[in-house]
């Protein structure tokens, strides 16, 4: 599949989803919101590809938000649609592999929330972040709101929601908001190095883990302890654990297939 405004390279068992609209600062335009649906919805079920890494083109912005020019055409009906349901940010948050973030400058608004709808969020130095909807009259549509505070707390959430001020990499860093910073051109080699890590690991182990743990905030904890032991149990059934079994037996690398 060939797509206009984002890329998608297999580098062995990883997926690079790159927004290639650097001269508008990866703004995400619905053009871009369908065109990941679409990408992931083919990477969903290629078995080849175990972990998948979404950035943005240049190195001056992962993603700076919604595309502006576009909330002037939108109705209420529609523009709830790009961002609810079939939303790019939804089909990251249920993709069955885990995303990383490759955060490589600005990062705001709906960048913000794409990067929070990933499992792992790596930042370069540069990394700016922020909500900054409050400055166009409007709200975070995309996750804002909820996944914010579930990352760094509500009353951190709270002053980036309602004053729309960037935080740094350092601070983000500090938040919780990001996993790692790195230099800027030591951020991709560092990327690529955990998404090799995590893609030699069993994908349905992987699998079950992510929704195990996206599951905690969703719910209290006798019930998220309930889901978690029927995912445990579930792994009893794989050949992967077998082999993962097997392998530290015999004091050897286990070779995980996935089934
Ligand atoms: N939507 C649409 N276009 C955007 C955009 C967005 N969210 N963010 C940047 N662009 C475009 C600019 O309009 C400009 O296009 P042009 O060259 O055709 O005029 C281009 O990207 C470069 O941006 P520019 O503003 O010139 O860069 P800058 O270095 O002066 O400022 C930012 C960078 C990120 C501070 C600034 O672009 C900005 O505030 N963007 C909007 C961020 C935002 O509010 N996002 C949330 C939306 S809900």
């Amino acid at each position: 599949m060939s797509y206009e405004t984002i890329t998608v390279e297999k580098r062995g068992k990883v997926a690079v989803l790159t927004i290639n609209r650097p001269d508008k600062l990866n703004a995400l335009s619905s053009q871009v919101h369908a065109e990941g649906v679409t990408a992931l919805d083919e990477l969903r079920s290629d078995g080849s590809i175990r972990v998948l890494v979404i950035t943005g083109a240049g190195e001056k912005a992962f993603i700076a938000g919604a595309d502006i020019s576009e909330f002037e055409g939108q109705t209420p009906v529609t523009q709830r649609n790009t961002f609810h349901e079939r939303s790019f940010f939804n089909s990251i948050d249920t993709f069955p592999k885990p995303v990383i973030a490759m955060v490589n400058g600005f990062c705001l608004g709906g960048g913000n929330e794409l990067a929070m709808a990933c499992d792992l969020r790596m930042a370069s130095e540069n990394a700016r972040f922020s909500q900054p909807e409050i400055n166009l009259g409007i709200m975070c549509g995309g996750g804002g709101t909820q996944r914010l505070p579930r990352l760094v707390g509500e009353g951190r959430a709270m002053e980036m929601v309602l004053t729309g001020d960037m935080i740094d990499a350092a601070t983000a860093e500090r938040f919780g908001l990001v996993n790692h910073v790195y230099p800027s051109d030591q951020l991709e080699a560092e990327t690529m190095k955990l998404a090799e890590k995590i893609a030699e690991k069993a994908p349905i182990a992987l699998q079950l883990s992510k929704e195990a743990v996206k599951f905690a905030s969703r719910s209290n904890l006798d019930e998220g302890l309930r889901r978690e032991v029927d995912l445990f149990a579930i792994c009893f059934s794989t050949e992967d654990k077998k082999e993962g079994v097997s392998a530290f037996l015999e004091k050897r690398k286990p070779e995980f297939k996935g089934s």
